[in-house]
């Protein structure tokens, strides 16, 4: 059989003086019993500057707030508060553990998409802005701000944005339509909502569109001079997260890949993923339709450069947006957070078994189960590495599929059958690069009882060149 496909991830060298190092992740495995997330937070600096760069070019007031939905550890949000960025939280722990670890109230915002009083109220007394989602919210942050005997700082989500005609569907946030005359009846014309002050509208798009961005941006900023002569100011626009990164090295491999794919679920050539999956493609009766449903692992404008050409969008006007927001004094506000995660995460696990399935398939088992690397799209596209313990250089390369611990048929980590320069023996580890944002915690689930992966925070300490197992600190423990 032919060479498969590869899909090669950009690495940085922090990730391969590890795994040069197999004693220190041998030991880290050891010690925790369990898979393990390291975590190397340099990288959120990158990251970071590449969006503050762009907005300094358009000499706009902005605010990037890391969305810690996207990886559970408090090392990640420390170091975003290090570097001087606020933070989005989705939950009342999210919210309360930035408190403890000092962050204050007007740092955090608060976009859960479900929100109890307990949130509401340590929110409320802490003085952050709480972006509304519904009526009964404003119903529910009313009465606990009239409870504290305080006042909320609040901004509105706005979804249901036309794009060429096209109405953007949404279940969050007030619709565009309806937000004008509730803000009219109840917030203006109405002493009912009194508590509440307005700071600001916030919109998150599911996908990541630019042209959609620019399209509700503009509508935002519209929407907010229609308040201004209403006497309502609008102090900023949070435009979300949803900005892309890029993961693999190589154009060729992309495109050479999802030509594969294709012919592969076609049946003109042998499977290249688990049970021919299609990933979003199928057949039917030889008729190829659908399309790939995975994070678009490949792409050219990511990070700064997504916001730039956002900005630069044109209206009809002629002025482009960080104009109009510049002339309106409105800061633009951005909440990445797989984004800000690039770089930044690996996870290891250590191989159980290996064998053949009926289908004649290596199957390569890992003491690890498919919720502690899984994406929310069809399947995370990298190729992964294998640290060898031996180095037996006569073993034959083989082809294999990497399977998880839960007893479930569909527990293949990796959808996609891979090239190996030899079957990996028991012991040998596997690593997954690039997993800090969404892949390693999410999904992550403790069935049988299987511990949940330990997360680790390197600060890359090398004493006298060595890198040593304790200068693994366990985040649980910040
Ligand atoms: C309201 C909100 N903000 C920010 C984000 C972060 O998005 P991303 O990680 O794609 O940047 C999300 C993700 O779901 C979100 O729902």
């Amino acid at each position: 059989m032919s060479a498969l496909p590869k899909l090669t991830p950009i690495t940085s060298p922090w990730m391969h003086d590890l795994m040069e190092e197999k004693n220190v992740l041998n030991e880290l495995l050891e010690k925790h019993e369990s898979p393990i997330n390291i975590h190397q937070t340099d990288a959120m600096e990158e990251n970071f500057n590449s969006y503050k760069s762009v907005f300094e070019e358009f000499g706009l007031k902005h605010k990037v707030f890391f969305a810690r939905k996207a990886n559970k550890t408090k090392g990640a949000v420390q170091k975003a508060h290090q570097l001087g960025m606020g933070i989005d939280t989705a939950s009342y722990q999210e919210y309360a553990q930035c408190l403890e670890m000092g962050i204050d109230g007007s740092n955090l915002i608060v976009t859960a998409a479900v929100k109890n009083r307990k949130l509401i109220e340590k929110a409320i007394d802490n003085g952050s802005t709480i972006i509304l989602d519904n009526e009964d919210e404003c119903i529910l942050l009313q009465s606990v701000a009239e409870t504290l005997d305080k006042k909320a700082n609040i901004g509105f989500r706005v979804s249901g944005f036309f794009v060429n005609k096209r109405k953007l569907k949404s279940r969050f946030g007030f619709d565009l339509l309806d937000i004008e005359p509730f803000i009219s009846e109840k917030l203006i014309a109405s002493d009912r909502f009194d508590r509440l002050v307005y700071k600001g509208l916030h919109f998150h798009l599911n996908g990541y569109s630019l042209e959609e961005r620019s399209f509700a941006l503009t509508q935002c900023l519209s929407f907010s001079e229609l308040l201004q002569k209403k006497g309502m100011i609008t102090e900023f626009i949070d435009i979300g997260g949803g900005i892309l990164m890029n993961y693999l090295k190589d154009q060729k491999e992309w495109d050479h890949f999802n030509q594969q794919l294709f012919k592969a679920v076609g049946r003109a050539i042998d499977p290249i993923t688990y049970e021919n999956q299609g990933l979003g493609i199928e057949s039917w009766d030889g008729i190829m339709r659908g399309e790939l449903k995975t994070y678009p692992f490949w792409n050219t404008i990511s990070k700064g450069d997504s916001i730039r050409k956002i900005l630069s969008h044109k209206t009809h006007t002629g002025e482009n947006l960080a104009e109009i927001a510049k002339k309106l004094e409105i800061e633009i506000r951005i909440e990445p957070g797989r984004s800000m995660l690039d770089q930044v995460g690996i996870t290891v696990a250590k191989v159980a078994f290996r064998k053949k399935d009926s289908s004649d398939d290596w199957l390569v088992g890992l003491e690890m189960n498919m919720t502690q690397m899984l994406s929310g799209s069809a399947d995370f596209l990298l190729d992964p590495f294998v640290i060898y313990q031996e180095s037996n250089e006569n073993e034959l390369a083989v082809k294999a599929y990497f399977t998880g611990a839960y007893c479930l048929e569909r527990d293949v980590l990796l959808k996609r059958k891979l090239d190996l320069p030899k079957l990996p023996q028991v012991g040998d580890l596997v690593v997954f690069v690039n997993t800090a944002g969404y892949m390693m915690h999410f999904f992550e689930s403790s069935a049988h009882l299987f511990p949940l992966a330990t997360n680790l925070i390197w600060n890359r300490t090398i004493e006298n060149g060595e890198i040593k197992a304790t200068h693994f600190q366990n985040d649980a423990n910040l």
